[in-house]
């Protein structure tokens, strides 16, 4: 079976998550959903009383010390720490205001990109989404794409989803926190969020859904097809 690596980057709110499942699905391989290992981490430190911005090396200790995992017997797959299924307390407010400082410590990012490559390893055809899956994580990877949409047209899909569930949304507060988590998240010493140079830009401010995933499939299709 030949090896099809898949990096899909890019800030929070340009649909990385969703465009990465269905592109996954469409092209029958397994998906990885690495700010769940991240967001994973900050509810476990979170439970333990821990406080992610000034108790670094507590949280560092425990991502060396618990097992985080994917169970990719579901579709998506679940995330374990431990015995503890975390899927449904990843996006919790608590957990989204926490998970940059989590994000940022070295030591964290030293243990789950160690994980993330062993996914690579067991699961070769793989369609992988974070901020450093390109640039650190798989620089090797057959087809890299860089998301991209405007801060106010990301802050208006998450104030969607968040009406979507019935929940209470204040746009400008929303893109507040967005703009907030780009910045800490691009001027971290450690894995910052970059576009790799080999990787092929897509700004989906005018785009639907269907449409990014419909691209991203085609550029794909045509990768492989070349090699
Ligand atoms: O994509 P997301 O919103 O689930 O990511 C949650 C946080 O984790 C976000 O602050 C960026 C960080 N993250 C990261 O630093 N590296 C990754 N590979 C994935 C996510």
């Amino acid at each position: 079976m030949q090896r099809l690596i898949v990096t899909l980057d890019g800030p929070a709110g340009s649909g990385k998550s969703t465009v990465a499942r269905m592109l996954a699905d469409r092209l029958g391989v397994e998906f990885l959903d690495t700010g769940a290992m991240y967001r994973g981490l900050t509810a476990k430190a979170l439970d333990r009383g821990i406080n992610p911005a000034e108790e670094g090396y507590a949280v560092v200790g425990l991502a060396r010390n618990c097992d985080i995992r994917f169970d990719f017997g579901h579709s998506p797959p679940r995330l374990f720490i431990g015995s503890q299924d975390m899927t449904e307390r990843l996006r919790d407010q608590h957990v989204t205001a926490h998970v940059s400082d989590v994000a940022a410590l070295a030591g964290v990012r030293q243990v789950l990109v160690d994980a993330q490559r062993k996914v690579g390893a067991e699961h070769p055809r793989l369609v992988t989404e974070g901020r450093d899956q390109g640039s650190v994580v798989f620089p090797n990877a057959d087809v890299k794409f860089y998301l991209d949409a405007r801060a106010a047209v990301r802050a208006q899909r998450r104030a969607d989803q968040i009406r979507a569930s019935g929940r209470h949304a204040d746009l400008e507060a929303i893109r507040d926190a967005i703009v907030a988590r780009d910045h800490k998240d691009s001027t971290r010493a450690d894995g910052p969020l970059i576009c790799p140079e080999d990787a092929q830009r897509i700004d989906t401010s005018e785009m639907t859904l269907d449409e990014v995933v419909d691209l991203l499939e085609r550029r794909v299709r045509e990768a492989v097809e070349a090699t």
